[in-house]
């Protein structure tokens, strides 16, 4: 009896799902439901089954570049990249199996065949797709011989390290910033083998003509584009991170802090964070350096005569209270009040007009993000 309610319910399921213009589809087997215009890669994400991928990052367009991607799709003679191809009724598809397998090695030794391979010393060691990918289809790239790039590093900027020769043409910089950044800054130039990302005239990048987001930075999958200030402060294993909330502005973007040491080294966020799905402003990538500038005030300061002399916090805190006490007395509750800031938390928010209604027993509070 409960076997056959189970397998009605299952049939309603799938009748109401079909009935939303759901598509069925199999993905190594299992049965699962999409949105018509899913594509492949994305319905397996869904429902956990992982495709290797280079150059596909969720904030972009797909592209179909590097064809890491590729599956086979029962009644199509060729392997489809999973990235651009949408689902369609009834697909059936494997992500896995020895001759996909195959194909993914050689695409991977054919990068590695123009690629430093020096992972001993990259910066991005132990956060590089192309070195994971390396490592997961046992090759070296070793096979193939040829003209290899041989071009120097650029650090013609503040921010951004650019490594060419660790560049695997995914697109995934340049897209970035056209297609989310609208900066265009970056684009590819150049033809065929001398093909690379790069700024017009290769000019270096300058506030002029580069925001210094570090989106591209972000998604860049190899050692190709690192952010210059964390270079040499450590590997992503040995740093700490930290997640918060940027204070910069009240858009609240989320990061994490890169820890080591009991100091942040960078900065890094990730495209599942809500508010900015892993982008940030030049101020919350790279504006942490106050976080440990020696010209922090460290202590309250009091200010007697025409100067500030340090206090201890008792001291201050005391002297804050005696002087609204006695202002209230002489004027009363209404005269004083308190502005807070969109830099703030909503919980620090919550806590002063809190203690503006309760221990003023005044309701002279405002947040200057209200108007
Ligand atoms: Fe599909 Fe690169 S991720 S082709």
């Amino acid at each position: 009896m409960k076997h056959a309610r189970l397998m009605q319910y299952c049939s309603e399921y799938w009748e109401e799902a079909l009935s939303e213009n759901k598509i069925k589809i199999t993905i190594n087997g299992i049965e699962t439901l999409c949105d018509r215009d899913d594509t492949i890669l994305k319905v397996a994400k869904k429902i956990g089954v992982k495709i290797p991928h280079l150059c596909n990052d969720k904030r972009l367009e797909p592209y179909g570049g590097c064809r890491l991607c590729i599956v086979e799709v029962k009644g199509v003679p060729r392997p489809l990249p999973a990235c651009t191809t949408p689902a369609t009724e009834n697909m059936e598809i494997i992500t896995d199996n020895d001759s996909i397998r195959k194909l993914r090695a050689n695409l991977i030794e054919l990068l590695l065949s123009n690629h430093p391979n020096d992972c001993m010393r990259c910066e991005r060691t132990g956060d590089c797709k192309l070195q994971n990918l390396s490592y997961e289809y046992g090759v070296d790239g070793s096979r193939f011989e040829g003209e290899k790039w041989d071009l120097p590093i650029r650090e013609d900027n503040p921010f951004i390290s650019y490594e060419p020769n660790k560049c695997i043409l995914c697109g995934r910089c340049t897209r970035i910033c056209n297609e989310v950044v609208m900066a265009g800054t970056i684009e590819l130039t150049g033809r065929g083998f001398n093909s690379m990302p790069d700024t017009a005239f290769k000019k270096p990048r300058t506030l002029e003509n580069c925001e210094f987001c570090g989106q591209c930075v972000s998604t860049c999958p190899t050692g190709a584009l690192t952010d210059r200030k964390g270079r040499g402060k450590g590997r992503s294993y040995d740093l700490k991170k930290i997640k918060t909330t940027c204070s910069y502005c009240g858009t609240g973007c989320n990061f994490y802090l890169n820890v080591r040491d009991g100091k942040v080294v960078k900065v890094t966020s990730d495209t599942d964070a809500p508010v900015n799905q892993g982008n940030l402003c030049i101020k919350g990538r790279y504006g942490y350096d106050f976080i440990h500038s020696e010209d922090r005030i460290k202590t309250p300061l009091i200010k007697i005569g025409d100067k500030f002399v340090e206090a201890a916090w008792d001291e201050a805190l005391d002297l804050i209270a005696e002087k609204f006490s006695s202002l209230m007395k002489k004027h009363g509750n209404e005269s004083v009040g308190a502005f807070s800031s969109s830099r703030c938390t909503n919980e620090e928010n919550f806590l002063l007009s809190k203690f503006v209604r309760t221990v003023f027993r005044s309701n002279n509070v405002d947040n200057c993000a209200r108007v």
